[in-house]
């Protein structure tokens, strides 16, 4: 929705993963790991930061307050039940904050007054106006949630969130609670509420919504559109059931559509991806691969149609930047569906120049290899290539030979790996090391033996269960001196995979300091 001067109007961030995303199953958080979060999230422009419930158990309290001392920039908030001793808890947690919010909520449907608070609606408005009055002494902001608020009648909802402004509430959220709304209708609730509430200026609507119904972020984004000036949602979308809006998509969907929407917000969105593999990492939840935004596959393309557009101009099937939102880059899978530019250029990318012959002569042999395999990997298309391309950068000198590994779980050994590897002109080479894990353990004798200091972003390791033969896809991710290097294998086993794709990626990284020295050497 435009503005009288057509400015787009600001939307404030609330985030909520450190409260409605840490309560669901799974996805629960230490102390330490909502620092850690909420560092991230401040540096990425949140506006708001729900850090816990306080009330709920000494730890809540004790998380709530330990983010509140320590984090800088946005409000930080606590949820509360319209009851006197979770304000006071709110409140204690909440003594160090620069700034500081209550999220005070309230069932306001029949079913919520009826079958949980037992409460008449006149009961309601009263608990109303006691914890938003009792909250405006405690607290620089006081937000009132009118919980369940979609499957609430629409007379009762504006008088509830009339009665909370007028006892101090500055922001109205509108919580869809059980995911049960749909865009439409959400707009002309919002429109409504716009409309018939009777507030002070400065006083805002806030849309709160889960995805029950797979709705949550167009239901958010259907209420800014009707005049919500607060989204609250999670990064990745977690929450309670099928979780919350999500913010890495309701923010780009904001701003990559502002034609639709002309609206704005403050997060910086090439935080958006390390955030989200933050978060994964710290709950150990993996993102799925065709997650937007933030998955895999969100920039990946495989079929030899979208390849060939992606290389000519990325526009024809990406609306957004993978560096936008801070992903590393569009990625080309190779599979079955690749044509023969997407080889072209993998194979350069590992330091291999083919000409058309080359490609017309190994096309067949990669159509086998990816009807078989699924994904092509980059050990497997540099096998393929083996004599055929017309000129090679030594692109892969080390080759994985051997893995041996000791990790007795339960002894004080410490785990430990023997590494043999075959390179180009050195021969034969072993080496051993040790690590926190078998894995560790190799990775610690591979850099020994190849010189180079490298840490793992990522590891990825999926188990095909219903092939025969090399039923392992490994993925890795590393950085080289600041640079991220990326290699792919193909196993029998798990720890022989992801042992082999970081020689692959360990490649890459010698590769392109090779070529950085050759290109040094040309230029003087
Ligand atoms: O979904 C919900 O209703 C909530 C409230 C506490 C706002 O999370
Ligand atoms: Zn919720």
């Amino acid at each position: 929705m435009s503005n009288e001067t057509n400015q787009p109007a600001r939307v404030s961030v609330f985030d909520t993963t450190l409260r409605d995303g840490e309560q669901a199953p799974g996805f629960s958080m230490t102390t330490r790991d909502k620092l850690v979060l909420g560092r991230a999230l401040a540096d990425m422009g949140v506006d708001v930061m729900e850090a816990g419930f306080a009330a709920a158990s000494p730890g809540d309290l004790e998380a709530v307050r330990a983010v509140a001392s320590e984090i800088e920039g946005p409000t930080i908030c606590s949820l509360s039940r319209a009851t006197e001793g979770d304000l006071d808890a709110a409140a204690k947690a909440l003594e160090p904050a620069r700034r500081s919010r209550v999220h005070i909520f309230l069932g306001t449907s029949p079913t919520h007054r009826e079958a949980k608070l037992k409460l008449s609606r006149d009961q309601v408005l009263e608990r109303i106006d006691f914890a938003v009055g009792y909250a405006s002494k405690l607290f620089d902001e006081v937000e009132f949630s009118a919980e369940d608020a979609l499957r609430t009648e629409r007379d009762f909802l504006v008088e509830a969130f009339e009665r909370a402004a007028a006892a101090g509430a500055v922001v109205l959220n509108v919580p869809d609670t059980v995911g049960f709304t749909t865009p439409d209708e959400i707009y002309d609730v919002f429109k409504m509420l716009s409309e018939k509430v009777k507030v002070a200026d400065g006083v805002i609507f806030s849309a709160h919504c889960h995805d029950d119904l797979g709705m949550a972020v167009a239901n958010t984004v259907s209420a800014v559109r009707a005049g919500a000036r607060q989204i609250e949602c999670a990064i990745n979308g977690i929450g309670e059931r099928a979780g919350n809006c999500s913010l890495e998509e309701a923010v780009m969907a904001l701003a990559t559509r502002k034609d639709v929407f002309n609206v704005e917000t403050g997060i910086d969105t090439r935080k958006l991806y390390p955030a989200s593999r933050l978060l994964s990492r710290l709950t150990r939840n993996p993102v799925p691969r065709n997650k937007a935004i933030v998955g895999k596959n969100a920039f990946a393309h495989e079929a030899g149609i979208h390849q060939h557009g992606m290389l000519a101009d990325r526009r024809t099937y990406e609306i957004m930047n993978p560096e936008d939102v801070g992903q590393p880059s569009s990625s080309l899978v190779l599979g079955k569906h690749s044509g023969k530019h997407a080889i072209q250029e993998r194979a350069k990318a590992l330091g291999y120049e083919l000409d058309q012959t080359a490609l017309d002569a190994i096309f067949p042999e990669f159509k086998a290899v990816a009807d078989q395999c699924r994904e092509v990997t980059d050990e497997q298309l540099m096998q393929l290539i083996g004599g055929n391309a017309v000129s090679s950068k030594k692109a892969s000198p080390w080759k994985l030979r051997r893995v041996e590994l000791r990790a007795a779980y339960g002894s004080r050994t410490e785990p430990f790996a023997r590494i043999e590897l075959d390179h180009d002109e050195r021969g034969r080479v072993c080496d051993v090391g040790i690590g926190g894990g078998p894995l560790d353990a190799a990775f610690d004798a591979i850099q020994s033996i190849v010189g180079i200091t490298a840490s793992v972003q990522e590891l990825d390791i999926t188990h095909v269960a219903d092939q025969d033969e090399g039923a392992c896809l490994g993925y890795i991710e590393l950085k080289v001196d600041g640079r991220t290097y990326s290699g792919r294998a193909r196993g029998r086993d798990v720890i022989p995979t992801a042992v082999d794709a970081y020689v692959v990626a360990i490649n890459q990284a010698l590769s392109s300091a090779e070529s950085g020295k050759r290109e040094k050497a040309d230029a003087a």
